[in-house]
């Protein structure tokens, strides 16, 4: 069975698309590597011994996009992570944010609409929930006024899926809300690329570990939290991929409950950046450079998980602790900086 995968040589998608052909799914990569590396696709060969079908040009270009559902007109689901990511940016530039995030998904959804069956997936993000009034998060929690031009980008781009699927039964789709991904392949052949300075904590920890950065600034330790740094739910990378299989397949099998679904996907358990910091100490054997500064705008305090649902419904369940995937990040560093 033929998958779209966007995206799927950044960081979620290339550990998605090894999961995925790991279960027999035959794998079609589009991806115009502005955030991504072309080397992606020899890893995922050297771990599955795969190598994907990989079409590079930018899903902003409407015709390219109706011409690759025309020649790929087998494709059974949609995996879709093509976005454009980093919060700061998408303040600077909002435009391109709604371009990217949302024109592309008008694109896909108008081609998959033209289709008698189509399953779509949706990379979404617990940043819809902003401070949650109630912990853990479920996803019953109301949207929150988004932060950044970024969350508007993953809730209005889930509006614009649930308004498709009301009017069109033959699309069938699921929103995924990640919480935080972490971690890397343990054959160390995939991981996470940042270009520039980190924007996320674990890839600038281990930056900074490997002395590619000076110091790790920590944004407040007066949160009202146990040792007053922010909390989060960190999940490894490889089993929020499981999770995309698992939802691709309950769409592909009719199992789906209405035909427009939401899932968190996280551990169920938050970490605060003093945890993190210690978690990298204990599995790198070394003391990390850091200083406490004022707090940053816009942080949320505490975000972690309900998984209920997913572990319910989609069966499915983080397995991986923190020092796993802080190991496997570690080891990912290591290798990439030789
Ligand atoms: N990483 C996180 O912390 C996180 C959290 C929540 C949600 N998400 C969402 O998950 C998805 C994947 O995130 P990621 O961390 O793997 O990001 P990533 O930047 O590593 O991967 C995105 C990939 O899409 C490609 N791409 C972007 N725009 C494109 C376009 N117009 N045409 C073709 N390819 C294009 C990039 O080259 C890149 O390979 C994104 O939608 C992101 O918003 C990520």
């Amino acid at each position: 069975m033929k998958i779209l995968v966007t995206g799927g040589l950044g960081f979620i998608g290339s550990h998605t698309v090894v999961e995925l052909q790991n279960k027999g799914f035959e794998v079609v990569v589009v991806d115009n590597l502005s955030n991504a590396s072309i080397d992606v696709l020899d890893g995922i060969e050297n771990i599955t011994g795969k190598r994907p079908i990989f079409e590079e040009f930018d899903l902003r270009d409407k015709p390219k996009v109706e011409a690759f559902f025309q020649k790929h007109s087998d494709v059974a689901g949609v995996i879709h992570f093509a976005a454009s990511k980093a919060v700061g940016e998408s303040v600077e530039k909002p435009l391109l944010y709604y371009e990217n995030n949302l024109g592309v998904l008008v694109y896909l959804l108008q081609e998959l609409t033209k289709k008698e069956n189509a399953n779509f997936i949706f990379s979404s993000s617990c940043t819809v929930y902003g401070q949650a009034d109630e912990l853990p998060i479920t996803e019953n929690a109301p949207v929150k006024p988004a932060e950044s031009p970024y969350g508007n980008t993953k809730q209005v781009g889930e509006e614009i899926i649930r308004d498709t699927c009301k009017v069109t039964p033959n699309v069938k789709a699921i929103a995924l809300r990640y919480f935080n991904p972490i971690g890397a392949h343990s054959s160390g052949e995939i991981g996470e690329l940042p270009l520039g300075v980190p924007q996320n904590l674990v890839p600038f920890i281990t930056q900074a570990g490997i002395g590619l950065r000076d110091q790790l600034s920590v944004f407040g330790d007066d949160y009202p939290t146990a040792d007053g740094t922010c909390i989060r739910d960190y999940i490894h990378v490889v089993d929020l991929a499981k999770a995309h299989v698992k939802a691709l397949q309950r769409l592909l099998n009719g199992e789906n409950d209405g035909n427009y679904e939401v899932f968190n996907l996280g551990t169920g358990t938050g970490s605060s950046v003093m945890e993190v910091i210690q978690s990298f100490e204990r599995v790198s054997g070394q003391k990390l450079n850091y200083k406490v500064v004022g707090r940053r705008e816009g942080d949320v305090v505490q975000a972690y998980a309900d998984t209920t649902k997913a572990n319910r419904v989609l069966g499915w369940k983080a397995e991986s602790t923190l020092d796993e995937a802080m190991m496997s990040a570690w080891e990912w560093e290591k290798k990439v900086r030789r």
